[in-house]
């Protein structure tokens, strides 16, 4: 019996004295392996006198459990320490900023970027829509009825489901807009849009900025200031900027903005085909039937919108005179910017 207390309390110091599982692992054959302590005392029982072996049989069971039980906790309790101190070794953060070590944006991107800037600068803000859109949405919404012959003005792409299309400008944005949310209105639509064109100055693929400002007081005056002001800020220059009428269903009136050849400096060049204009977009008063097919009272508001062509844009910035060069991934290319 003296020999059981005394073996409790020597278990008792080294597992609070072992700090590894390998140290766990050797107090655990010391005492319970197949020449153990514990398995001694209790192959010892059968030599105890019969009066005292059941006492004894049961003290050794009981400090046989003692010990498996706190061998048990001791092994938790240092897997969990080791995993903890393994936490606190190989921490990384996170939020550290990473350097660029290679690449750059794509000359599109970054003129894109640029745009957008620029219209963040003046309080617009940035709307995305759907590239497969609705047909409703890319024209019907946009006053280009069914049979109207500007239907043909942007070669569409259709898709074989009823009603669809590849959007063929990012004009539908705005629509979604009006639809989702109530004037004041002032937004940004950029974008990939899709058109039945393949030459060196249009793509099948090409992408589009186009913004709407509607409130209770919006004028030609103000689309002209932010027009131009938005020019000046893209190319840098106090550049010429002249608005020529012209006709788009959605607008009334509309114009075509041209701005003095970014190429040539206005003298004439084969870029402005001599006449010292550059065309960059399209804009006008919104149609009160757009603002009608949305929902907005036109006994209250009333808006200007326009679009333009970011590769003509990136085209005229950088002087590059086929667009294809954009899409064809030409490292020689893209390491110019
Ligand atoms: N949606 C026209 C286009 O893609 C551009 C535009 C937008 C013209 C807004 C006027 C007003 O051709």
């Amino acid at each position: 019996m003296k020999d059981i207390e005394n073996l409790k309390s020597e278990f008792e110091s080294e597992i609070s004295n072992a700090s590894s599982q390998e140290a766990l692992q050797n107090i655990k054959s010391k005492y319970l392996g197949k020449n153990g302590l514990i398995t001694k005392l209790l192959k010892g029982i059968k030599d105890i006198p019969p009066q005292e072996r059941k006492d004894y049989g049961r003290k050794v069971n009981e400090l046989k459990a003692f010990i498996e039980t706190h061998l048990r906790e001791k092994q938790e309790y240092l897997k969990e320490k080791e995993i903890e101190n393994k936490l606190k070794k190989e921490w990384i953060d996170l939020t550290v900023p990473v350097k660029p070590v290679f690449g750059s944006l794509h000359p599109i991107t970054q003129t894109l970027e640029r745009i957008l800037g620029i219209f963040r600068g003046m309080g617009f803000s940035i709307e995305e829509g759907p590239e497969i859109e609705l047909e409703d949405y890319n024209f019907d919404k946009l006053n280009i009825p069914q049979d109207h012959p500007a239907r043909d003005m942007q070669d569409t792409f259709y898709v074989n489901k009823e009603g669809y299309l590849l959007r063929t400008h990012t004009s539908p944005v705005q629509i979604r807009t009006m639809l989702s949310k109530s004037p004041p209105i002032q937004m940004v639509a950029p974008g990939k849009v899709y058109r039945r064109d393949d030459d060196p100055t249009h793509s099948p693929m090409f992408h589009q900025v186009e913004g709407l400002v509607v409130n209770e007081y919006a004028n030609f005056r103000h689309m002209k200031f932010v027009i131009e002001e938005f020019l000046r800020e893209f190319f840098q220059t106090q550049l010429p900027v002249r608005f020529r009428t012209s006709y788009f269903p959605f607008t009334e009136p509309s114009a075509e903005v041209d701005i003095g050849c970014v190429i040539c400096g206005a003298k004439g060049c084969r870029v402005c085909k001599d006449t010292g204009w550059l065309e960059v977009m399209g804009c006008g008063m919104v149609h009160p039937n757009v603002l009608e097919s949305c929902g907005v009272d036109t006994e209250v508001y009333q808006g200007f919108a326009f679009g333009m062509g970011v590769e003509r844009l990136a085209m005229l910035l950088y002087g590059i005179d086929n667009i294809k060069l954009f899409y064809e991934n030409d490292i020689r290319f893209l390491r110019q910017f």
